[in-house]
């Protein structure tokens, strides 16, 4: 696409020579295929995948849903951070092991008989440990593309027979790691996980406790009642898993588990169809739920690696010190609600139609106010929408175009030039469907601007296919959620593995309110 190769030229112009480009942004001398109304993203373009995928690092919600992981991310978990370990005797770990952030999850690996009781190991972080998080749910121990990111990484392939041989994946992370100084390796199922490489490096014990068992064996399964699934749909077991998944759901949305702090300069992406090109046509015809890692060629694996390994080697602080993720929650939080509205007021069909013309044309406008200049007016023709290119510019590039002056873009680092891609593209999209809107919302006389009045019903279909398009390309997991919204003993909770027995309803999970406690 036109705008595209503009966006990137611009990108390579300011890397190779540093020189301005502030003229880019003035529409006046732009060429005006850039601000074509018309012109949607590519097919194989990924902005808007890389920017969901990066909104959601570290949250439990949207890496339930997308089990797939595609982005490898360096963090650092702060001094005075608690890490927990449930076992089934007194011994400290002397090999790599799994520890928690919440205790709940620990809690349920604590086990012994009812008679001695079982142990529950606390840590403390006594120095910033440096960690690795594998994001999709990582921790997911089923084939088919949970653990595809990480089995690159430890085996530099993906080795299906290997998905339940745990620690021999840590083992090898942890052997690969120590090159870095990495101190483990942070994955997601119901709740974050830290692999810690050396129980004695970086932590100390805070406390090693006998606790109250719930009368399982050691290193055996939860006993369940027999015949009984432990998680009926609508309700919460009385096993103990439930308190797991309530503890897991206060980490479900942005910001997520804040106690690892990522350093998004250094991310890398199997969704950089720059690094990863060989993944474009796996995603061709598929649906996001299928895309996954497999498939992918040697070549870029080796691409893959050798790029992490240098990001792993630079120290930290070589970035713009953007904020990153905060940037993508301000475009985020501006329009995901009012978008939603918009696709509610549309689905409404018994409503009475210029009523709904009027209030989807309201919340069109409230999101372009910023945009809207006192100068601009209509042109005649009624499917011109070139005089309003000036607020698609606006609402494009206002929360971007600082990134672009010299002394800041020469200090992006790869990793921030994707993410700052990934924004642009995703930003311009909507930009471009609700800018059209509004602009044909001030055809149909909607607003003070006399043009001919077109029939509000095709101008509703209109509306109602654009905007259905474009939230299925955004598809942001803010928008997945229980409707109508969980009572107050109930919460809203994605199934994911290992519960609801049957794998069908993991694949495509489905948001459904259970109960946090039984019944009074
Ligand atoms: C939850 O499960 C328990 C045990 O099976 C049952 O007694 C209770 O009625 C169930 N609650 C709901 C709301 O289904
Ligand atoms: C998208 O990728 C597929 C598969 O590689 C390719 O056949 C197709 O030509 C690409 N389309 C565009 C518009 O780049
Ligand atoms: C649109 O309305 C139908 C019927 O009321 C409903 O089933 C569907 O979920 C709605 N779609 C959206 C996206 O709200």
């Amino acid at each position: 696409m036109a705008w595209r190769i503009v966006y990137l030229l611009n990108l390579l112009a300011l890397t190779a020579t540093g020189q301005p480009s502030q003229t880019r942004f003035n529409y006046a001398s732009s060429p005006s295929e850039e601000w074509d109304f018309n012109a949607k993203p590519s097919i194989n373009n990924t902005g808007h995948l890389i920017f969901d995928t990066v909104s959601a690092l570290l949250q439990h919600w949207p890496n339930s849903r997308y089990r797939n992981g595609h982005n490898i991310v360096p963090g650092l978990v702060p001094v005075g951070t608690l890490l927990y370990h449930g076992r089934g005797d007194s011994n400290l770990p002397a090999e790599p092991q799994w520890t928690s952030t919440d205790p709940e999850h620990a809690y349920r690996f604590c086990r012994g008989g009812s008679d001695v009781g079982c142990w529950q190991l606390t840590l403390v972080t006594t120095r910033p440990l440096n960690v690795l998080y594998f994001d999709g749910a990582s921790a997911v121990k089923i084939r088919d593309g949970p653990m595809d990111s990480q089995d690159i990484v430890a085996w530099g392939r993906i080795v299906p027979e290997w998905t339940g041989s745990e620690r021999k994946r840590l083992q090898d992370l942890c052997m690969w790691g120590q090159q870095f100084s990495l101190d483990g390796f942070v994955r997601c199922r119901l709740s974050s996980e830290i692999m810690l490489c050396d129980f004695t490096e970086g932590v100390q014990v805070a406390s090693f406790l006998n606790l109250v068992s719930h009368g399982r064996g050691p290193g055996g399964p939860p006993r369940r009642p027999p015949g009984r699934n432990p998680f009926p749909p609508s309700n919460v077991s009385s096993m103990g898993w439930d308190t797991v998944v309530q503890s897991s759901s206060w980490h479900n949305r942005y910001p997520g588990d804040t106690r690892i702090h990522l350093d998004l300069s250094r991310l890398i992406s199997f969704y950089d169809t720059s690094l990863v090109p060989s993944l474009i046509p796996h995603r061709f015809n598929q649906e996001r739920w299928d895309y996954r890692i497999a498939g992918i060629s040697d070549k870029d694996i080796k691409a893959v690696l050798s790029s992490l390994e240098s990001e792993l080697r630079k120290p930290q602080g070589g970035s713009s010190g953007i904020d990153w993720m905060t940037l993508i929650h301000v475009i985020v939080d501006r329009y995901a609600e009012r978008l939603d509205m918009v696709r509610y007021l549309l689905n409404s069909t018994e409503h009475d139609t210029p009523t709904t013309t009027k209030l989807v044309y309201a919340q069109v406008e409230i999101m372009l106010q910023p945009y809207i200049l006192h100068s601009l007016s209509p042109s005649a023709g009624q499917d011109d929408y070139s005089w309003a290119a000036p607020i698609f510019r606006l609402c494009t590039t206002t929360h971007t175009s600082y990134i672009e002056v010299p002394l800041l873009s020469a200090r992006l680092t790869y990793s921030e030039r994707l993410i700052f891609q990934a924004l642009s593209e995703t930003n311009r999209e909507i930009c471009r469907v609700v800018t059209r809107m509004w602009v044909q919302g001030i055809s149909a006389g909607l607003e003070k601007y006399s043009s001919p009045v077109s029939p509000f019903g095709s101008l509703l279909e209109s509306w109602k296919h654009d905007i259905n398009v474009l939230m299925d390309w955004l598809d942001w997991n803010v928008w997945v959620m229980c409707r109508p919204a969980c009572a107050f003993e109930e919460h809203c909770y994605l199934p994911t593995w290992p519960f609801f027995g049957p794998r069908k309803d993991w694949e495509r999970p489905q948001p459904r309110c259970i109960r946090k406690v039984e019944p009074l």
